[in-house]
């Protein structure tokens, strides 16, 4: 079409005025990001070469990110990556966005764990793959199992560690939080149990910003009217699975504190419980120990 831009930089322009105009924040990184992406341009090419022209191609990618963007899909769905504890994951619809607080739950678990080598560490709502990868990456000898219910996630999972040169190191399990290793783990032998459960209300869910309500998966955010029952469950499972001093270490929702270390209590068998803080001063992981 005629009014279309034709050049690098007036693609840009046209991002970004696109893009202010829906009410983005972040408008002039995203359009560079965007355009990045969809030209197959470094970031610092798309200012330094602003009079290049684009190619058909180019353009119609760039069309998509940006009507993609405007309709409020997450930016790294589009990008189809997220970075955490510094490595690179591929996203899909399939799976959460890793968030920045749950390398708190990575380092409570380095920090608080103590793995050598034999020791079983389980991931319980694996997700992307995010944290199982990552220590995957980190600890030798460590025997780690990845649990979802959703196969898609599963399958975004284990491409995460491939990746990662760690799909060997890895044991993927499909089913309902810790009962699919029944059959495959000893009770009694867990080292480390870790989980980002789900933890929002369907009340919380539907104010969340469109970002999160209409993209990322609905299995991923809600738990339940009190948004604690996936812990609930998870304090009552994972005690026959933990070894003595095995840990459970969860990520936990605004305010959710009180209920979870209610939660705690009435499983019993739990000692030392630990709250980590996150930037904003929220306490974002709990750590329980299995008593001996
Ligand atoms: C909040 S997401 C966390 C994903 C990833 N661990 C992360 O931190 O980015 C929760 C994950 O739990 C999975 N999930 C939900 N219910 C489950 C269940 N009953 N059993 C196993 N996994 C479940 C979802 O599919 C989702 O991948």
């Amino acid at each position: 079409m005629s009014g279309d831009p034709k050049t690098v930089g007036a693609l840009l322009a046209w991002a970004r005025q696109l893009l202010d105009n829906t009410g983005t924040t972040n408008v002039a990184q995203e359009a560079l990001w965007l355009l990045a992406s969809a030209l197959e341009m470094e970031h610092h090419a798309l200012v330094s070469r602003a009079e290049q022209p684009v190619t058909t191609d180019q353009l119609a990618r760039a069309k998509t990110f940006v009507s993609r963007r405007i309709a409020r899909e997450p930016l790294q769905y589009i990008l189809g990556t997220q970075e955490f504890c510094g490595l690179d994951f591929a996203v899909t619809s399939s799976v959460l966005i890793p968030r920045p607080e749950t390398e708190l739950l990575v380092h409570a678990v380095l920090k608080e764990g103590g793995l050598a080598e034999g020791a079983t560490l389980v991931d319980v709502g694996t997700g992307s793959g995010c944290m199982a990868v990552t220590f995957a990456t980190i600890l030798e000898g460590i025997r780690i199992v990845a649990v979802d219910c959703s196969v898609e996630a599963l399958a975004v999972a284990k491409s995460n560690a491939v990746r990662h040169g760690v799909g060997e190191k890895i044991v993927w399990s499909e089913g309902n939080l810790l009962s699919p290793l029944r059959d495959r783990i000893t009770l009694g032998t867990v080292d480390v149990i870790v989980s980002n459960p789900p933890y929002i209300t369907e009340e919380e869910w539907e104010k969340l910003q469109p970002e999160v309500r209409n993209f990322e998966p609905r299995l991923a955010l809600i738990a339940g009217p009190r948004g604690t029952e996936f812990h609930e469950r998870l304090f009552h499972d994972a005690k026959e699975f933990l070894a003595p001093d095995g840990l459970l270490v969860m990520e936990i929702g605004l305010g959710q504190l009180p209920l979870v270390q209610h939660a705690a209590e009435q499983a019993g068998g739990y000692t030392r419980l630990q709250t980590i803080k996150d930037e904003a001063g929220i306490d974002r992981v709990i750590i329980a120990r299995r008593a001996g």
